[in-house]
């Protein structure tokens, strides 16, 4: 039990690899806060997390938060303060990509995806650290390979998660004063609905042929990774980017 007594928030976390965050750290004792854009979506990930495993009473909260809003995400916080008082770990993982060129991205495309993958993350950030500067705690933003190497047609998103990398360091930096360590984990390529949404079976299979270990990853591949740098065992590791990509990017 690597997180007993633990709050946890984790963004994004109604499907993909978010979901797979919650059943790690709930296997390892934390309490956990299950955020999609809507309550309905974190409600309906709750049931499917009921068929996966027992859910011990008390230890998850479902809240519905657009990473577009600051009302909401400040709603969101106050919600968990409310409940649990304290916050030790947030896990930034929210995330929207999308595959446009350059010359055919509109300013609603570059606004659209900063909005989400660096607005929503900051200020998400700046309402947690407001209580957590009094405790001391982690922040794990989610990344990505494209914020490593770029991307064609990846522009907009690569802008976004090479902003994430700067502000994982910046703010490793910035908070170590209270004892909050920074880190970020770059995937590469991972099945959930947003690969499936941007990825063709031949790029697949392309990606496949170039990754030394030879797949494209389960969720349940990530989770270790998020897991180490939310536990006592990462506990003078701040401002690293680890890439968990099958060795994809190096
Ligand atoms: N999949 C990959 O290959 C891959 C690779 C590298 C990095 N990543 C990064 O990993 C993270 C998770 O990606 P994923 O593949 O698990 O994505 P996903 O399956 O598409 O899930 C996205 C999650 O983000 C939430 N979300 C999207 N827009 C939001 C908004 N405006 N406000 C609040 N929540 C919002 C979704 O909530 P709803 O369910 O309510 O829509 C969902 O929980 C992202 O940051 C992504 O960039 C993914």
């Amino acid at each position: 039990m690597k997180l007993e007594g633990k709050v946890a928030i984790i963004t994004g976390s109604s499907r993909g690899i978010g979901y797979q965050i919650v059943k790690s750290f709930l296997e390892n004792g934390a309490k956990v806060v299950i955020c999609g854009s809507k309550e309905e979506n974190a409600l309906k990930a709750i049931d499917n997390l009921q068929k996966e495993m027992d859910l011990k009473e008390d230890y998850i909260l479902p809240v519905g938060v657009d990473m577009k809003s600051t009302l909401s995400i400040q709603e969101m916080v106050d919600k968990v303060i409310k409940k649990w008082g304290h916050i030790d770990i947030l896990v930034n993982n929210a995330g929207i990509t999308s595959n446009v060129s350059l010359l055919d991205s509109t300013d609603e495309d570059f606004y659209n995806m900063f909005e989400v993958n660096v607005f929503g993350l900051l200020k998400t950030t700046r309402e947690v650290v407001k209580y957590m500067k009094e405790t001391g705690g982690v922040i794990i933003n989610t990344s990505s390979m494209v914020g490593i190497n770029g991307g064609r047609n990846q522009v907009s998103y690569a802008a976004s998660k090479f902003a994430v990398n700067g502000i994982t360091k910046s703010l490793a930096k910035e908070l170590g004063m209270y004892n909050i360590r920074v880190n970020a984990v770059a995937p590469g390529v991972v099945e959930t609905d947003m690969m499936r949404d941007s990825v063709s079976q031949d790029m697949k299979d392309m990606l496949i042929k170039m990754t030394p270990l030879h797949k494209i990853a389960e969720c349940e591949d990530l989770v270790g990774a998020y897991l180490y740098l939310a536990s006592d065992e990462a506990k003078f590791t701040t401002g690293t980017i680890i890439q968990v990509d099958g060795g994809l990017v190096m």
